[in-house]
């Protein structure tokens, strides 16, 4: 198996695939509701990737050293047949993970046959167990049990759960113990995420973001914690419980970047790949796949991107001007 290596020596190793560009969400922080309005224009269903193009994609992928796949959207279970998608990467050479990223409103729904397709693990976002204050942040007003019962129903069916947070001051930060102490509870892994400055219209200003230290310290003041040490390219910092019921994550790409080993890839849902989260331009792959390239010449454009890639804003983020463009979130999957 072939690896690549960018220009800072960093090693390709995880494929992000967002599927959809929908969501039936309208998360302040991501697809504002007075932004993402009833006459907004999302991509025409014959701009996405077909599953067959997907799979291709990351067969290539696989083939060129990536040993995890992600699915994201927007809301990766709004896709019709997600689980047939599943089913074709589940068989790829190699078995790579093979994760999911959802709201989880539809997951109770879907996890039956997400399981028996060869999902290997699930990520939720939760961001409050308050009902009013989930509500509130889901910008629909979708009810919070939706989300529980979709985690229950992914347990039942022998999927690991993951749950991610992302925390804004004066909005969910006073939810973080709540969310721990049911986390603690369940049997799920809980992950807090500093609010990120990612797309344009999200309306980020820094203030509202609460910093890992901070969280750790809320945390501590219930559940002392100690920190584990390895990191190994992976996106969170992650702490154990001092009393040895389980383990937290803290995702700081504001406050403790990890830039340096950072080895995603990512897959637009019309088939541009973008070598960083913050990145404005996409790679177009759809267009050599639509007019007949072969393999070999499709695994050469991935080499060749993941090879001029220099891509680090998280470090950067102080010291630089801003881009004149960045993806959105619900675009690229986060
Ligand atoms: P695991 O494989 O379970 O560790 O998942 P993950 O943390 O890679 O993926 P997940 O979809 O749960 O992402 C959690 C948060 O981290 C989301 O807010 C992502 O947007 C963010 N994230 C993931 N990868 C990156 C990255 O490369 N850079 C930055 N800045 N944020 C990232
Ligand atoms: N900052 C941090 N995390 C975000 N997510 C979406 N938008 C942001 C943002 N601005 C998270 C979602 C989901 C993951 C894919 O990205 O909550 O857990
Ligand atoms: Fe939808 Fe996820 Fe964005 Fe919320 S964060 S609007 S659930 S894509
Ligand atoms: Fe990777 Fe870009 Fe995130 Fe840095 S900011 S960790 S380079 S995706």
């Amino acid at each position: 198996m072939t690896s690549l290596i960018d220009r800072r020596g960093r090693t390709l190793r995880d494929l992000r695939i967002s599927v959809t560009d929908r969501c039936n969400f309208r998360c302040g922080y991501c697809m504002p509701a007075d932004l993402f309005g009833p006459g907004h224009a999302f991509l025409p269903k014959d701009e996405l990737l077909t599953f067959e193009e997907i799979h291709r994609i990351a067969g290539i992928a696989v083939a060129s050293g990536v040993v995890k796949l992600r699915l994201t959207g927007g809301e990766p279970l709004l896709r019709h047949g997600i689980d047939n998608l599943v089913g074709l990467l589940a068989s790829l050479p190699g078995h790579p993970d093979l994760a999911i990223t959802t709201n989880g409103v539809l997951l109770a729904h879907h996890a039956e046959r997400l399981a028996l397709a060869g999902l290997h693990r699930v990520t939720v976002s939760l961001d409050a167990i308050d009902p009013a204050v989930f509500g509130k942040m889901n910008g629909t007003g979708a009810d919070v049990s939706r989300v529980l019962s979709g985690i229950e129903a992914a347990k039942v069916f022998g999927l690991p759960v993951k749950v991610n947070a992302v925390v804004q001051r004066g909005v969910n930060d006073h939810q973080i113990l709540p969310l721990i102490r049911w986390a603690r509870e369940s049997g799920v892994t809980m992950r807090f995420i500093e609010f990120m400055d990612v797309g344009e219209t999200n309306g980020w200003n820094r203030a509202s973001v609460v910093s890992a230290a901070e969280i750790v310290e809320i945390i501590s003041r219930e559940f002392p914690l100690v920190e584990v040490s390895d990191r190994h390219g992976a996106t969170a910092l992650r702490y154990r419980h001092q009393d040895g019921n389980g383990e937290i994550g803290i995702i700081a790409s504001v406050t403790r970047p990890f830039c340096g080993d950072c080895s995603r890839l990512r897959l637009s849902p019309e088939g541009r790949l973008f070598t960083c989260l913050f990145a404005g331009e996409g790679h177009d792959l759809k267009g050599l796949l639509r007019g007949g390239a072969d393999d070999a010449t499709l695994a050469a454009v991935l080499g060749g991107i993941w090879g001029d890639r220099d891509d680090r804003y998280s470090e950067l983020r102080d010291s630089q001007s801003q881009p004149t463009h960045k993806a959105e979130m619900s675009y690229l999957g986060g």
